[in-house]
């Protein structure tokens, strides 16, 4: 028996235009699209609907499980309840970015990103969630214990992205020390001295970890498949170490410069969800919106807001002359699938997965009313 469900008197965003009429949905798929006049099915009000969105890095797992310093959350509740919110905010493929190497900024240890994984791995294994979860590995390689910890994933199939990170102060994320004080020196409560002490202790590990363990993980990724992101590029010679290590995708770039040598070296450039919103990055780097302006931005991430994506993609034409709402879109869908190599899903058009938001604008919020996995309600 097929299982088929019709969509109808909906705003249908295509990857260039967007068409009023109906959706037909069959055993998981989209099966076709039909513009004009409305058939029998589902109402969708005029409402848009949208391919389900796909997200590529967001840090929003571990505090659901580590809510307060010192506290542990039951791993399965904690990837239920991130599930959740990640569907409901239109999310239906989602990276969870998992810790390898710890820096200053982690509270957790190895352990607790193992028992992470192996709760999402369980979850996806005994149909659990809502959203389709993959991991992705982001490797501190300035950490002196990134290679134990990247061990510690060697047979983990859902590994999809791995990216390459240097939090070491004085480049990068974090070329101003002020910035870098405003994050770590407050957090570890360190006088101006012992600050000081730190930073050189950082910079020692990144000068005799950093180019090692890029390589390394690198050339273990190429083996096993697992697409690579470098991460904070702030330069063009940044730039060119990841294309020599086959880097895929350019995570939050941090200058313009990077941006666009990522962009002509055929890198897909991911910037911050948040960033658009804010119109600015949150450690004072390059705009979202001005990448965007210059045709240098690719794909969007929720980073550390899940809903934050969403309202990216009906934001971005509002704030951005010249970016239509099909073209917001792909960055948020079409544009993560394609570069993670999930040709299956990402755009509306038959045979692709009937993964498919519909939403409505209210004051320039868009409300998630309703989200379908492979054809089946999720939120
Ligand atoms: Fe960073």
């Amino acid at each position: 028996m097929t299982a088929e469900t019709i969509l109808t008197n909906a705003r249908i965003v295509l990857p260039d235009e967007i068409v009023e009429g109906s959706l037909l949905l069959r055993d998981g798929l989209i099966a076709a699209i039909e513009p004009g006049a409305a058939r029998t099915g589902e109402d969708m009000g005029g409402d848009y609907i949208i391919p389900g969105l796909v997200e590529l890095h967001t840090d929003h797992l571990e505090g659901h499980y580590a809510p307060r310093p010192k506290v542990r959350w039951n791993p399965i509740a904690a990837v239920l309840a991130h599930d959740a919110q990640v569907a409901t905010a239109g999310i239906t493929t989602v990276l969870d970015a998992l810790r390898v190497g710890m820096d200053e900024d982690a509270d957790l240890t190895s352990d607790d990103i193992r028992k992470l994984a192996d709760a999402i791995e369980d979850s996806v294994r005994e149909d659990r969630l809502r959203a389709d979860h993959f991991i992705h590995l982001r490797c501190e390689v300035s950490a002196p214990d990134c290679l134990k910890a990247f061990a510690n994933f060697e047979t983990d199939e859902r590994v999809r992205l791995a990216s390459l990170m240097d939090h070491a102060p004085g480049q990068r994320q974090f070329v101003n020390l002020e910035t870098y004080a405003y994050y770590y020196q407050r957090k570890l409560k360190l006088t101006d001295q012992d600050f000081k002490k730190f930073c050189e202790k950082r910079m020692g590990e990144s000068a005799r970890n950093s180019g090692p363990n890029r390589v390394f993980i690198s050339a273990a990724c190429h083996e096993r498949g697992i697409v690579l992101a470098s991460h904070d590029d702030a330069t063009a010679g940044h730039v060119d170490e990841a294309i020599e290590q086959g880097v895929r995708v350019a995570e939050f770039p941090t200058t313009e410069e990077a941006a666009k040598a990522s962009k002509a070296a055929g890198l897909g450039v991911l910037m911050g969800a948040p960033n658009v919103m804010r119109g600015a990055s949150h450690s004072g780097n390059v705009s979202a919106r001005t990448l965007a302006a210059d045709g240098l931005l690719d794909i969007l991430s929720s980073d550390y807001i899940p809903f934050s994506l969403i309202q990216s993609a009906f934001f971005l034409g509002d704030v951005v002359e010249g970016i239509t709402l099909p073209q917001a879109v792909a960055m948020v869908t079409k544009n993560p699938a394609e570069a993670i190599g999930l040709a299956d899903r990402g755009v509306i058009e038959p045979g692709r997965r009937a993964d498919l938001v519909r939403v409505r604008l209210d004051d320039h919020v868009p409300v998630v009313r309703t989200v379908w996995r492979q054809g089946g309600r999720v939120a």
